[in-house]
């Protein structure tokens, strides 16, 4: 598998961004957001609160409390979203485009995870919005699983590219699209298939597992997220992608905190909270398949170029250097937060 010859004890490359993270508000806001901003210069902030971001005006607000909630002597750039609904005007994507922070809008079908109750159920309620979005180059970001319960929970991805994503393309053909945290071969597929106005990403969770982590001598709560992981054809799929140096592929965590109650469960919240580890993950990743040359462009280079930013100058390094993640984390006054691979060892670590 090693497809290069060097065995590197450090890496350093452009400091990267996360193309897509969950960074909730309050107290959670205020226990996560550091983990983030230590390794990522910007990142994409999903609109899922409740309520959710559905206005400039909200975002701009939720935009000013992240800014608040950075230790101080921290350089971050939260680039804001909004939350699609069955109501969205097209004028809201105007207000949109006009500020300089707000950066893509997200599809939530109505039901399909965390807080996506008030998403869209019927994209054709959207048709004069999307138009809007086609015409001034706004992405729309795309949680790709249909909700139809008939439908079995692991084709839920490959279905929603066949009934939703296909006819989107079709009657948009210039809409900016990124599916986003792409979980079977299908999803790649789909993307590489497409012209430049498609992209996709991918977690580091789906790059380094496959189901049967979900159930390792018992149920593993931790290992939950949505889109499910996938078996090991899938996962080989993405890593594939992810380190073929292909640009329409790139760096987005879904880093996804719950507190530990709302996880070890009857009815466990889905999400992996990965930020605490963003980039060593894929560093542990990428050096799996010998293919570390190729993790800059990947998390520093093709999503700036994709949302038409700048890339970053400044840099990271990541020494070989194996650490244990911590069982829990701080998180809420009275709950704690669970990091993904807890307990666990991580070959790679951020220098300071
Ligand atoms: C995310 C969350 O908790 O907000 N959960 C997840 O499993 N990824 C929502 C999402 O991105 O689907
Ligand atoms: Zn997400």
């Amino acid at each position: 598998m090693q497809n290069s010859p060097t065995k590197f004890t450090e890496i350093t490359l452009a400091r990267p961004d996360d193309w897509h993270l969950h960074l909730r508000d309050g107290a959670a806001l205020a226990a996560v957001l550091a983990d983030t901003a230590k390794r990522f210069a910007r990142a994409i902030v999903m609109p899922n609160l409740k309520p959710p971001v559905t206005t400039v005006a909200l975002a701009d607000a939720y935009r000013k409390r992240i800014i608040a909630a950075l230790p101080t002597d921290t350089q971050f750039n939260p680039l804001m979203t909004l939350y699609l609904t069955e109501a969205t005007a097209p004028n809201e994507i105007d207000a949109a485009v006009a500020s300089d922070f707000v950066h893509a809008v997200k599809y939530y079908p109505a039901g399909a995870t965390t807080n996506s109750a008030a998403g869209v159920n019927d994209l054709t309620n959207c048709t004069a919005t999307l138009a809007r979005m086609e015409k001034l180059g706004l992405p729309l970001l795309v949680h790709g699983e249909v909700t139809d319960s008939a439908v079995d929970i692991f084709d839920r991805e490959a279905v929603f590219i066949d009934r939703v994503l296909q006819p989107l393309r079709r009657d948009f053909p210039a809409l900016k699209l990124v599916l986003e945290h792409i979980t079977t071969k299908q999803g790649i597929d789909f993307v590489m298939a497409q012209d430049h106005h498609v992209a996709g990403t991918l977690t580091a969770h789906h790059l380094l597992l496959n189901r049967n982590a979900l159930f390792v001598s018992g149920i593993r709560p931790h290992n939950y997220c949505l889109p499910v992981l996938k078996r090991e054809t899938h996962r080989q799929a993405l890593l594939a992608a992810a380190t073929s140096g292909n640009p329409k592929f790139f760096l987005g965590t879904d880093s996804a905190p719950h507190a530990k109650s709302t996880k070890e469960a009857a009815c466990g919240c889905a999400g992996c909270y990965t930020a605490n580890a963003g980039i060593e993950l894929y560093a542990q990743a990428f050096d799996s398949v010998g293919a570390l040359h190729k993790l800059e462009g990947f998390a520093s280079f093709y999503g700036a170029d994709f949302y038409g930013l700048p890339r970053n100058t400044d840099k990271i390094t990541l020494l070989r250097d194996s650490w244990g993640v911590p069982a829990e984390l701080p998180y809420l006054a009275d709950d704690t937060l669970v990091p993904f691979m807890a307990g666990e060892s991580i070959a790679w670590r951020l220098q300071n």
